[in-house]
């Protein structure tokens, strides 16, 4: 199976449009933090409080690799942290990079309590940075998550992945 794989920072709306794009087409989705959640039994912010980001690794790298059945896959923001997954994500999909930009981020989740690296004390645009060199160098498909609509975005995302 040929997975589609949506990267982009922490709130670029990855679930959103994969699950839009899985009700367009009728193709099965998953969100790998919500899988996490439901098999760690937690929420994330309590898995890094009690784990740490170096046990939550381990937990997003272990449902990356055990997906068989969904062949859509929003990732965590994060998910390039690990050049494990970048190769695993290269070596079967294709990978579709949300970009958007800082200030749109920083916008849409300037009332965000649900993530554990999007806090007032840690440098949330070197952090950023350092992302966006990653999501750009691996993406197959790049969509405009600040110049076009949620709906345009889907469009496209479906008019290159058919
Ligand atoms: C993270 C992004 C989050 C989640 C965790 C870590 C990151 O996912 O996996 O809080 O390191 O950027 P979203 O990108 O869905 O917010």
């Amino acid at each position: 199976m040929t997975y589609i794989y949506f990267i982009g920072f922490m709130g670029s709306g990855k679930s959103t449009i994969a699950r839009l794009i899985s009700q367009r087409l009728a193709i099965p989705f998953i969100d790998i933090d919500n899988e996490i959640e439901f098999q760690q039994k937690r929420k994330i912010v309590d898995i890094f409080q009690e784990d740490g980001e170096e046990v939550f690794r381990l937990y997003e790298t272990k449902v990356l690799k055990e997906i068989t059945d969904k062949p859509l896959i929003s990732t965590g923001g994060g998910v390039v942290e690990k050049n494990e997954n970048i190769n695993y994500m290269k070596q079967n999909g294709i990978i579709i990079y949300l970009k958007t930009s800082f200030s749109e981020i920083s916008s849409r989740l300037a009332h965000d309590h649900s993530r554990p690296l999007w806090k007032d004390d840690t440098n949330k645009q070197a952090l950023f940075d350092k992302r966006i060199k990653l999501y750009n160098q691996i993406a197959d498909f790049i969509v405009d998550g600040d110049k076009l609509t949620l709906q345009e975005q889907v469009n496209e995302i479906i008019k290159y992945i058919r």
